[in-house]
C-alpha cells in the first residue's frame, strides 16, 4: 500500500477531501510549517500522525526542507501530496522527491502561475478557469499536468466566488488524481508519465461549467 504525506500550511479543505475520499493508499502524516493550520486539527480528528516543522526556526530553506526530508523517510513515504502549502521548495528537495510528489494550482496551468490566478483570470476576461494537479519540478507550477477541473466564468464572478467554485472542484480531482497514483493507473516512469498503460499528452479535464 502506497504511503501519503500532505504538506500543509493552511485550513486543509484538500486534505479533508483527500481523508474524505479513502484512497487505497494510506495517509500516513500531515506535516504543516505552522503550528497554527486548522489542516492539522483536521489530520488529528482523523487519527494521523501529524509533525509541525516551522520553517522560522532554520536559517535557511535547505535546512528547513533537509527536516521534511528526514521526516517523510521516517514515515516512509511513497508520494507527497502539496495541499495548500505555501512554502517554495529547494531544487535539492524537489530532486529527490521528484516523480513522487503532486501538487494542485488555483488556474488552469500553463496559464496563471503563481499568486492572485483568480483576479487575473478577472482581469484578463477569460471566459474559462479552473484548477491543475501537477507533478512537482524545480521550476514553480511546470510540472507535467494530470488533471484540470473547468468552470465557466460567470459575468457575477469575482475573486471570492471564483476561489470558492474552483475549490468544489479541487476537492473533485484531487482525490481522483491520488487515487490513480495509489493503483497504478498514474505511474510516472523513465520514458514519462502513464495514464492507464499509455504515454500521457494531455492531462484528463473535469468539466463543471
Ligand atoms: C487551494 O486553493 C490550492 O489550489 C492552493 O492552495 C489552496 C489550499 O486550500 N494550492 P486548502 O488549504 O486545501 O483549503
Amino acid at each position: 500500500m502506497i504511503k501519503i504525506a500532505v504538506l500543509v500550511s493552511g485550513s486543509g479543505s484538500n486534505l479533508q477531501a483527500l481523508i474524505d475520499a479513502n484512497l487505497s493508499g494510506q495517509i500516513a502524516g500531515v506535516i504543516s510549517n505552522r503550528p497554527e493550520a486548522y489542516a492539522l486539527q483536521r489530520a488529528e480528528k482523523a487519527g494521523i500522525a501529524t509533525a509541525v516543522i516551522e520553517h522560522k526556526q532554520y536559517p535557511a530553506r535547505e535546512f528547513f526542507d533537509d527536516a521534511m526530508h528526514q521526516q517523510l523517510l521516517a514515515w516512509d513515504i511513497d508520494l507527497v501530496i502539496l495541499a495548500g502549502f505555501m512554502r517554495i521548495l529547494s531544487a535539492k528537495f524537489v530532486k529527490a522527491w521528484e516523480g513522487k510528489m503532486i501538487n494542485i494550482h488555483p488556474s488552469l496551468l500553463p496559464n496563471y502561475k503563481g499568486m492572485h490566478t483568480h483576479q487575473r483570470v478577472l482581469n484578463t476576461g477569460d471566459s474559462l478557469h479552473g484548477c491543475t494537479v501537477h507533478y512537482v519540478t524545480a521550476e514553480l507550477d511546470a510540472g507535467q499536468a494530470l488533471a484540470q477541473g473547468v468552470l465557466k466564468v460567470n459575468v457575477h464572478d469575482d475573486a471570492n466566488s471564483l476561489a470558492t467554485r474552483v475549490h468544489v472542484l479541487e476537492h473533485i480531482i484531487y482525490p481522483q488524481v491520488a487515487e490513480w497514483i495509489c493503483n497504478g493507473t498514474v505511474q510516472h516512469t523513465q520514458q514519462g508519465v502513464l495514464y492507464r498503460g499509455q504515454l500521457m499528452q494531455e492531462p484528463v479535464q473535469f468539466c463543471k461549467l
